[in-house]
């Protein structure tokens, strides 16, 4: 089978490792990368770290608006879908390449396979949730993390094509942990740091908490922004933040002592893999990594209003906070009760790539 997948931004990077590994043994993939992500922090070190395929086709098309953005994706696209004739396009998750990768081969009849289908946040407002509903539906098969999100897509009527695999970033976090621990442990990890702050000397494993902020819903509103820096200035640990560069061009007008603050440019895979791990909490407002958080058994404080991985809810190993100061403090400052319980495990056993294989190659049927 002849299967071309767009990659776009970090995490698409992720998901891809395992998969293309995978898929690559029988098959042949042609690997499109959007260039939506572009800096070396935000893209080439994942291909380094992870072993992804390089991309056949870059479309460089970077920033912008998100129509100008999703347009230069799809008719990059369509031309390769043209060219290359693939059986079948191949995406993942909810970002603007998802999108566009979806709409460009819908409209040529060529079959969508979305891999993390059927998540919703239900507030139409973001961006993702647009992006997701839309590829959701314009899907030939839906490749389920949870029966959550199957159960998500069935509400919405869509019932066939829908199989549940579970979760492809717990495939990646299974077979990088221990690489990462290797790397990072003897004291690595603080150097990686120190080289960009120099103010860190109190810093301890588990000792700090690890920060990552770049929802537009948080970021583009200046009030929550300002909030969200607020309350983690004054919170009982530093906490380290690899800040995404839109946040980081956001921050530089406002008004805070953020010396409990320890900014740095965004990480590679395994340092943030390892430094997760350690983390005494996790406080973001990223999807993803509020599932690693999990993963790992890292407490988590999520801020947001909703989540659409509503399984790490379960005996408060996240926690959702609105964007308020107080309410961040006090649910980041919580009494970890979650320690003392168990993690219901939904997201499968950390083969979701094989399974995903498995679902294209035999039109939906894995063996269980
Ligand atoms: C995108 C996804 C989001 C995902 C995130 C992961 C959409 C709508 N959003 O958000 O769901 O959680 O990726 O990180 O697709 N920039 C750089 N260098 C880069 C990339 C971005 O400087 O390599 C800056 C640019 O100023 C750009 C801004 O970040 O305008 C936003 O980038 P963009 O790709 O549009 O969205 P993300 O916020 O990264």
């Amino acid at each position: 089978m002849k299967l071309l997948t767009i990659i776009g931004a970090r995490p698409q990077f992720i998901k891809a490792a395992p998969f293309s590994e995978e898929f690559r043994k029988n098959n042949d993939e042609i690997l499109v990368h959007t260039g939506q992500h572009y800096d070396t922090n935000m893209s080439d070190i994942f291909f380094d770290e992870l072993g992804i395929p390089k991309p056949d086709y870059n479309l460089g098309v970077g920033s912008g608006n998100h129509g100008k953005q999703t347009a230069s994706m799809l008719k990059g696209i369509e031309e390769i879908l043209l060219e290359e004739k693939p059986d079948g396009l191949l995406v993942y998750g909810d970002t603007n390449s998802t999108l566009a990768g979806a709409l460009a081969a819908s409209k040529l009849h060529i079959p969508v396979y979305h891999v993390e289908a059927g998540l919703r946040s239900y507030n139409k407002l973001m961006p993702e949730e647009q992006n997701r509903i839309m590829t959701d539906h314009i899907s030939e098969m839906l490749l389920c993390p949870t029966q959550t999100a199957v159960d998500n897509l069935n509400k919405e009527g869509v019932t066939t094509g829908v199989v549940k695999t579970g979760d492809i970033m717990y495939d990646t976090v299974i077979r990088n942990i221990g690489i990462a621990n290797k790397k990072y442990s003897n004291g690595l990890w603080l150097k990686e740091i120190v080289r960009e702050n120099y103010e860190i000397s109190k810093i301890s494993e588990n000792g700090y908490y690890l920060s990552t902020i770049h929802r537009a819903e948080n970021t583009d509103n200046p009030e929550k922004l300002s909030n969200i820096f607020k309350a983690l200035s004054e919170l009982d640990k530093p906490v380290i933040l690899p800040l995404h560069p839109r946040t980081k061009k956001l921050i530089d007008n406002l008004e805070i002592d953020m010396k409990n603050l320890i900014i740095i440019k965004p990480i590679g895979y395994l340092l943030m893999l390892y430094l997760t791990s350690c983390a005494y909490m996790v406080v973001t407002d990223s999807g993803g990594l509020q599932k690693e958080a999990y993963f790992l058994k890292t407490p988590c404080t999520t801020l947001r209003d909703q989540t659409e991985w509503i399984e790490t809810l379960e005996n408060s190993w996240n926690v959702l906070s609105k964007i308020n100061v107080e309410e961040i403090k006090t649910k980041v400052q919580r009494e970890l009760t979650c320690l003392q319980h168990p993690q219901p495990m939904s997201f499968g056993e950390g083969n979701a790539a094989l399974k995903i294989c498995e679902a294209i190659v035999n039109g939906g049927e894995i063996n269980e």
